[in-house]
C-alpha cells in the first residue's frame, strides 16, 4: 500500500504540493486526474524521490521512503513511467527495458522480461530495434514495459495515454490491467489530465487541484472527459453520493 500523507513540496521557492494526501491500496489501480500544472508529475516525482518533501510523508507498505534515493525506491519495487518516456536512443528496445534491472540489481530480471514479452507481444517484436526507430505509441508501450521491470509493488504512470491514438490507448489499458493481474498485489497510480481513459482503468479516482487532492470519486461517477470547470468539491460529492 502506498500512502502519501500531507506532502508539501516547494520548487524554486514556490509551493507546488500543498499537503497532498492519497492512498493506493495493495493490488488497486488508482487515477490522479487534474488539469495542466495541477501537480501530477510533481506528485509522482515526490513518490519516486526525485524531489524532496518540505513536510509530510510517503510510505510504502507502512515504511517511510523519506530520505531514500530514487534507485533505492526502485529496488524496493517502484517502477516509474515518466511523461516524456525517456528511452535511451543509443540502445535497443530490449536494452531499454532491461536497464532498470542492470542499474538496480533487480531479482528475476529474465523472468520479468519473459512475462512482459508474453503480455505485450508487440514489444517482443520490437526487442532488437533501436528505440528511436519506434513510433511514439510504440515507445509508450516500451516505457510501460520498462516501468514494469522494477515495479513489482507499485507502478507510477505519468499520462500514458497522452498523444496516443484510441486503439493504442485501449491496448495500453489492457496491458496495464494484464500486468497488474500477472503481478498479483502490484498497485498502480496513473496520472491523466482527463477522465476518459482513467475511468476504464482505475478503481478509484482522485482529483488534484493546485497541489492538493480535492476529491475522491469512483470511475462510474467521474465525468466522461476533461475536468469540467464546475467540477468542484460540492458537485463531485453529489456525483459520488
Ligand atoms: N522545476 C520547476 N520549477 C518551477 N516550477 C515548477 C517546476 N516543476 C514544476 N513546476 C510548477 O509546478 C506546478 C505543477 O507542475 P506539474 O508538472 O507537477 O503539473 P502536472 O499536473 O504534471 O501538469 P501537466 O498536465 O502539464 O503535466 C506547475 O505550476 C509548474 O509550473
Ligand atoms: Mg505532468
Amino acid at each position: 500500500m502506498l500512502k502519501v500523507d500531507g506532502a508539501t513540496v516547494k520548487i524554486a521557492g514556490f509551493t507546488i504540493l500543498r499537503g497532498l494526501t492519497l492512498e493506493v491500496e495493495i493490488g488497486r489501480i488508482v487515477g490522479l486526474i487534474g488539469r495542466n500544472g495541477a501537480g501530477k508529475t510533481t506528485t509522482l516525482r515526490t513518490i519516486m524521490g526525485l524531489v524532496d518533501l518540505q513536510s509530510g510523508d510517503v510510505q510504502l507498505e507502512g515504511q517511510s521512503l523519506v530520505g531514500l534515493a530514487p534507485h533505492v525506491r526502485a529496488q524496493r519495487g517502484i517502477g516509474y513511467m515518466p511523461e516524456d518516456r525517456r528511452l535511451i536512443p543509443a540502445m535497443t528496445v530490449e536494452q531499454n527495458i532491461l536497464l532498470p534491472a542492470w542499474a538496480r540489481d533487480i531479482p528475476n530480471a529474465d523472468q520479468r522480461l519473459q512475462t512482459i514479452y508474453k503480455l505485450m507481444p508487440e514489444v517482443k517484436e520490437l526487442a532488437s530495434r533501436g528505440s528511436t526507430q519506434c513510433s511514439g505509441g510504440q515507445q509508450k508501450l516500451v516505457a510501460l514495459a520498462r516501468s514494469f521491470m522494477s515495479g513489482s509493488k507499485l507502478l507510477l504512470l505519468d499520462e500514458p495515454f497522452e498523444g496516443v491514438a484510441p486503439a493504442l490507448s485501449q491496448r495500453l489499458v489492457r496491458a496495464v490491467k494484464e500486468l497488474a493481474e500477472a503481478e498479483q498485489g502490484v498497485s498502480v497510480l496513473v496520472c491523466e489530465s482527463e477522465f476518459k481513459w482513467a475511468r476504464l482503468l482505475a478503481e478509484k479516482i482522485y482529483v488534484i487541484e493546485r497541489g492538493e487532492t480535492t476529491q475522491e470519486t469512483t470511475p462510474a461517477a467521474a465525468p466522461a472527459h476533461a475536468v469540467p470547470d464546475n467540477f468542484t468539491t460540492a458537485r463531485a460529492s453529489e456525483l459520488t453520493s
